[in-house]
């Protein structure tokens, strides 16, 4: 495993984090404790010391399998979000960014994670009304002086990265916020435009997240691909989804190595840019850990 520094926080990530929003059941399979004991375990002796999850993968059921599976709190480094909460598959989740709103989640995160403090405590994919509330940002940075919250961090949403819409960014030092989490991946390079290099110049740490596009760049799925109704890639644009797997073959053909494992070079692909501080790809299985993690060795 490889480790960076996590901009200001100083905190040393390992380069390949562990996304968790497919434990709670929305991507064609569901998840015991038993089986999330043994991914997190063999994670861990890979050296993946990053673990992201949030409030709403479930209803706070993701961070409960991360918190029972969990055996030295002190060994991760434990992100997790708020703002929304969960009500039942492909149902709408209601937002809740007000400080009432926020400390029963920060409650409620705590406790399924079994946990005194959380590593980095981000706004789950604000719009900017909802981020912009200094009576929050005043709320945060208490819980920071009581140790509940160690950083505080910002998962963007998708168009403030795709529209160049900064606002967020600009504000991040007034919301003492020292990191972001944004949609980068082979297939989406926006963020090279405006987001990476503010990161770079301000010593913002930054997650990828998506970094296999959902699963289209591991390259084992065609374009008349049909996903199980239990699986939520399955409610995405089929047209989108289409395109993206066509150009995932063109990428095939070009770019990814003879022999190479596509899913390994797609994550290696994201962490030769050196502003990111580590990816987070899903997992649902030992071999998808075991590949991911190798991915911070090789070098294509
Ligand atoms: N707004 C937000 O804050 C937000 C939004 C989205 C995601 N996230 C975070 O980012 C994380 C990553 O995003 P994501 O999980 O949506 O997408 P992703 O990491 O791009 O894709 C994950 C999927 O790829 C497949 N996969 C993973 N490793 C593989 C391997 N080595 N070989 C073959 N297939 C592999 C698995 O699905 P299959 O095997 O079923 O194909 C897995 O579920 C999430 O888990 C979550 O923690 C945050």
């Amino acid at each position: 495993m490889k480790y960076r520094i996590l901009g200001k926080t100083g905190l040393e990530t390992s380069v390949i984090g562990m996304g968790t929003d497919q434990f709670y059941g929305e991507w064609g399979q569901n998840f015991s404790q038993t089986i999330i004991d043994k991914i997190i375990d063999r994670a861990h002796e890979l050296g993946i010391n990053f673990i992201d999850t949030a409030e709403c993968y479930g209803d706070h059921l993701s961070e409960s399998f991360v918190g029972n599976a969990i055996k030295k709190r002190e060994d991760w480094i434990i992100a997790t979000k708020f703002g929304h909460k969960y009500h039942g598959f492909q149902k709408q989740r209601t937002t809740h960014f007000d400080v009432k709103g926020i400390e029963e989640q920060l409650d409620n995160s705590l406790k399924a994670l079994k946990t005194d403090y959380i590593d980095f405590y981000q706004f789950h994919s604000p719009t900017n009304e909802e981020f912009f509330n200094e009576d929050v940002w005043a709320f945060l940075e208490k819980k920071v002086s009581e140790g509940k919250i160690r950083h505080i961090g910002i998962a963007l949403i998708a168009s403030a990265v795709n529209d160049d819409d900064m606002f967020q960014l600009n504000q991040a030092e007034a919301a003492k916020v020292e990191m972001f989490q944004i949609v980068y991946n082979r297939i989406n390079k926006k963020a090279e435009e405006k987001v990476l290099p503010f990161c770079q110049k301000n010593n913002f740490g930054v997650l990828a997240r998506i970094p296999l596009a959902r699963g289209h760049l591991t390259g084992k799925y065609n374009p008349d691909v049909t996903f199980p109704s239990n699986d939520r890639r399955s409610f995405e644009n089929k047209e989108q989804t289409i395109k993206q797997l066509e150009f995932v073959q063109t990428l095939k053909e070009n770019e990814v190595p003879p022999n190479a494992n596509m899913a390994q070079w797609a994550l290696s692909w994201c962490l030769q840019n050196p502003i990111i501080s580590a990816v987070i790809p899903g997992m649902k299985n030992l071999e998808q850990v075991e590949l991911n993690a190798k991915a911070a060795d090789l070098d294509f």
